[in-house]
């Protein structure tokens, strides 16, 4: 391997952010997927609108907020089911790769990291639970500098602890404007395109493109 140091973004590409409210598919109703995917969409834009006019709430508060908006929306959800579908957000699903590609870098001496919006709690939790904290060297949290990705600051959380340059890093994330980010920043990014999105951001691409973390050692 060329690189011996992987840093991943958690939620969508460690962690199934789709996975809390298909728990509870049943009780939510037939607006399940649509209320997944505007918490989603709401938790993100607040990130970013809070970190460009500089009034910062932590990323568990942007999840409970977005969460109210899509009640909101939906109103044949009902916000009854609020702190079960939060609960279920702490402790997410990982992806069934995510255990196994993580130890098998760790086996080969790499240091292996998680880079986040996600406030230090709610990663402490997904990880824990999720059983990956034996595995993981650091888990930075943008909590600290109370800015979110894409700010640059946010990834140089990364070069500053571990005293690399940025093109020694290698960054996978599912977001493509967190790869977008990351490489303007210098890493080396590999963009995990679960979904099968369409390419953006076309003059910050990513060095790889992958299906899953499946095939991440033999890419580098
Ligand atoms: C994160 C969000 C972007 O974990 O998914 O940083």
């Amino acid at each position: 391997m060329r690189y011996s140091a992987f840093v991943f973004d958690a939620y969508g590409t460690l962690f199934d952010v789709h996975a809390a409210v298909r728990r509870h598919a049943a009780e939510v109703g037939p607006d399940g997927q649509a209320i997944s995917e505007l918490w989603r969409i709401k938790q993100i834009e607040y990130s970013w609108v809070r970190t460009l006019m500089g009034s910062y709430l932590d990323f568990w508060q942007l999840t409970e907020q977005a969460l109210d908006f899509a009640f909101a929306k939906y109103p044949s959800a009902d916000p009854a089911l609020k702190p079960k579908l939060l609960d279920a957000y702490r402790d997410l699903d990982c992806y069934p790769e995510v255990p196994a590609v993580l130890k098998a870098l760790k086996a080969e001496g790499a240091r292996v990291a998680i880079l986040s919006n996600g406030s230090p709690a709610m990663l402490e939790t997904a990880v824990r639970k999720a059983a990956l904290d034996t595995v993981l060297d650091d888990v930075f949290s943008v909590d600290p500098i109370r800015r979110f990705k894409t700010d640059q600051s946010v990834y140089e959380l990364v070069t500053t602890a571990w005293r690399l340059y940025p093109d020694a890093v290698s960054f996978q994330s599912s977001n493509r404007w967190d790869i977008a980010g990351a490489t303007k920043f210098g890493f080396r990014t590999v963009w995990i395109n679960r979904t099968n999105q369409p390419d953006e951001y076309m003059d910050h691409k990513p060095s790889v493109i992958l299906p899953s973390l499946d095939r991440l050692a033999a890419s580098t």
